[in-house]
C-alpha cells in the first residue's frame, strides 16, 4: 500500500455531533462526547472522523447555517475542546475532517448583516442580490431545496436575496474575489489548527448561472417528490466555473501536508467525475452516492460499479458511501439482513468507504412523531425530513442509551433491542462484522489497494475480484433472501462470511451462499 495517501487506504466515519454522545445532560451531543467515544472508533478500525458542522449557529439547519466560520458553538463546547479533540484523535492515529459549509451562511452571520445593510455596503456582493422581476416577484423561478422559492425579498433595499436552502441560509457569491479570499482564510484557520481535511457541503452549488436564467421544468416529476424536483437544476448549480473555485480551494489544502478535500456532490456519474478537475486539480474525493440511490439488486449494482470504474479519470481515486445524515438509513432501505451484505460490499469495493455513525450496529430509521420533528425540511414538506436517520447513538440498553442523562433532542430506537454494548458481547453482531471487515481490509492490501474486476452476475449474486501482486480475492454477495450458488471453478478459502460462522477451504466447483450471505474468499 506504499504510495497511497491515508485517505486512499483509510476508512472515513461520519459523526453527527448532536447525536453521538452528550456529556452535560442537555440532551445534545458535544465535542467532549466525541472525545469520550474515540476508542469506539479505534476498536472499530476506522481511520478518520468526519464531523458534521460544529460552528456557532442558530441551528435553523442544525449547523449547516453558520454564523461564524472560526468558532465552535457553545452547544458543542469551545475551541479549546476542539483542540483537545484533535489532539486525542491524533494520539490514537485518527484523522479529523471538518465539514466546511461555503455555499451559504446563516442570516445571523455578521457578513450578511453588513451585506443586507444596503446597496452601498462593501459586502453587498458577498451575497446574491437581484432586482425583482418586472411584476415585482422573484428574479427567476429557482426553488429552495427545502420547498418554496429560492428568493426572499428584503423590503429595506427593494431587492431579493438567493438561498438554495432555508431563507435563514443566504447563498454566498463565489464570483466575488474578496469572498473567495475570506473563505481561503477560514480554511487556513482550521488547517493551522491541525484538521486533516474538509468535507465541503454542496460544493456543486457554489457557482450559479451568470444570467440567472430560469430552470427548465422536470417532465419526470412525480408528486411524491419534494418541490425542488419540479425543476431541473440546470442553471442554479453545476456550472463549469465552479471548477476554478475548487481548484483554488484545493491549492489552499495542498499548501499543507497530507490533507484531503472531499466534495458533497449529487450528480450523475458523468458530471460527478468532472469534480476531480482538470489534471486532478479538483476535490480528491467527489462523494459517490450511487449505492444510496440505486435499486438493491445484483445486476443494477454490478452495472453501476462498472460504469463508475470506467468513468474515473486516470489517477482519480474512487469512493463509496452507504448513508449519511440526509438519507434514509441503509438498514431501513434494504433491511437488517441485507445491511450486513451492504457493509461487506462497502468495505471490499475499490476506493475509500465512508461509514455513517450507527450503521456499524445496523441502526435503522427511528420513527419521529410529528410533534417531535426537528428538521426544518420536515416542517416545510412533511414526509421528506431527515430526523429518523439522525437519532442518538444507542450505547447501552437504558432508555436513553447512555447517550444522555437528560432528555434527548430526538427520540432513540428501542435500545433494549439494539445497542453497542450488546453487540460488543455478541460474537456474530453487526458491530463484530464491521470490525472483522475493517481488520480484513487492513490485513489484505488487495482490498484497500488492489485492482477491481467485476464477475458476470449469476442471479442475485454480485461477485468481483480484488487483486494485488499475487494475492487474489473474490467477493461474492447474495443480494437475495434465498440460497444461491455460483461457479467457483477452483478451490478457494473463505476468509469471512457476513454470518461470521464460516471460514476455511471451499471445494472446487459450485460455491454455495446462504440467504443474505456475503463471502470474501482467497483464490
Ligand atoms: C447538505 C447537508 O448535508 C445538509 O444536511 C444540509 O441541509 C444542506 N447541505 C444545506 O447545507
Ligand atoms: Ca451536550
Amino acid at each position: 500500500m506504499q504510495g497511497l495517501a491515508w485517505w486512499q487506504r483509510g476508512v472515513v466515519y461520519q459523526v453527527y455531533p448532536r447525536s453521538f454522545q452528550d456529556t452535560n445532560g442537555d440532551g445534545i451531543g458535544d465535542l467532549q462526547g466525541v472525545r469520550r467515544r474515540l476508542d469506539h472508533l479505534v476498536r472499530l478500525g476506522v481511520d478518520a472522523v468526519w464531523l458534521s458542522p460544529i460552528y456557532p449557529s442558530p441551528m435553523a439547519d442544525f449547523g449547516y447555517d453558520v454564523a461564524d466560520y472560526c468558532g465552535v458553538d457553545p452547544i458543542f463546547g469551545s475551541l479549546q475542546d476542539f483542540d483537545r479533540l484533535i489532539d486525542d484523535a491524533h494520539a490514537r492515529g485518527l484523522k479529523l475532517i471538518l465539514d466546511f459549509v461555503p455555499n451559504h451562511t446563516s442570516e445571523a452571520h455578521p457578513w450578511f448583516a453588513e451585506s443586507r445593510s444596503g446597496r452601498p455596503s462593501p459586502k453587498r456582493d458577498w451575497y446574491i442580490w437581484r432586482d425583482p422581476a418586472p411584476d415585482g416577484g422573484p428574479p427567476n423561478n429557482w426553488m429552495s431545496n427545502f420547498g418554496g422559492s429560492a428568493w426572499t425579498f428584503d423590503p429595506a433595499s427593494g431587492q431579493y436575496y438567493h438561498h438554495a436552502f432555508l431563507e435563514q441560509q443566504p447563498d454566498l457569491n463565489w464570483r466575488s474575489p474578496e469572498l473567495r479570499a475570506a473563505m481561503a482564510e477560514v480554511m487556513r484557520f482550521w488547517l493551522d489548527r491541525g484538521v486533516d481535511g474538509f468535507r465541503v457541503d454542496v460544493i456543486w452549488h457554489l457557482i450559479k448561472d451568470a444570467e440567472f436564467r430560469d430552470n427548465p421544468p422536470n417532465s419526470a416529476f412525480t408528486p411524491d417528490q419534494p418541490d425542488i424536483a419540479r425543476l431541473l437544476q440546470v442553471h442554479s448549480a453545476d456550472q463549469e466555473e465552479v471548477l476554478d473555485v475548487i481548484r483554488e480551494m484545493r491549492a489552499v489544502v495542498d499548501d499543507y501536508q497530507d490533507r484531503v478535500l472531499i466534495g458533497e456532490i449529487y450528480l450523475p456519474v458523468e458530471r460527478l467525475v468532472a469534480y476531480y478537475g482538470p489534471e486532478l486539480s479538483g476535490v480528491h474525493l467527489p462523494f459517490n452516492f450511487q449505492l444510496i440511490l440505486a435499486p438493491w439488486n445484483a445486476s443494477a449494482i454490478a452495472r453501476l460499479i462498472d460504469e463508475y470504474e470506467r468513468a474515473l479519470p486516470p489517477g482519480g481515486w474512487p469512493n463509496w458511501v452507504l448513508g449519511n445524515h440526509d438519507q434514509k438509513r441503509i438498514a431501513s432501505r434494504i433491511g437488517a439482513a441485507q445491511a450486513r451484505v451492504a457493509a461487506m460490499l462497502l468495505l471490499t469495493l475499490r476506493g475509500t468507504p465512508t461509514i455513517y455513525y450507527g450503521d456499524e450496529i445496523g441502526l435503522a430509521d427511528v420513527f419521529v412523531p410529528h410533534e417531535l420533528a426537528q428538521d426544518p425540511w420536515e416542517k416545510n414538506e412533511p414526509g421528506h425530513g431527515r430526523d429518523p436517520a439522525r437519532t442518538p447513538m444507542p450505547w447501552d440498553d437504558t432508555p436513553t442509551g447512555g447517550f444522555t442523562t437528560g432528555r434527548p433532542w430526538l427520540p432513540l430506537n428501542d435500545t433494549r433491542a439494539l445497542n453497542v454494548a450488546a453487540q460488543e458481547a455478541d460474537p456474530r453482531s453487526m458491530l463484530r462484522l464491521h470490525r472483522a471487515l475493517l481488520a480484513l481490509r487492513r490485513s489484505h492490501p488487495a482490498l484497500a489497494a488492489g485492482a477491481y474486476e467485476g464477475e458476470r452476475t449469476e442471479g442475485e449474486v454480485l461477485a468481483f475480484r480484488r487483486r494485488l501482486g499475487d494475492e487474489e480475492l473474490l467477493v461474492a454477495l447474495n443480494l437475495s433472501p434465498n440460497p444461491a450458488e455460483i461457479d467457483l471453478g477452483r478451490t478457494a478459502e473463505t476468509l469471512l462470511s457476513t454470518h461470521l460462522d464460516r471460514s476455511g477451504p471451499e471445494p472446487a466447483g459450485r460455491l454455495r451462499l446462504r440467504a443474505d450471505e456475503g463471502l470474501v474468499l482467497r483464490l
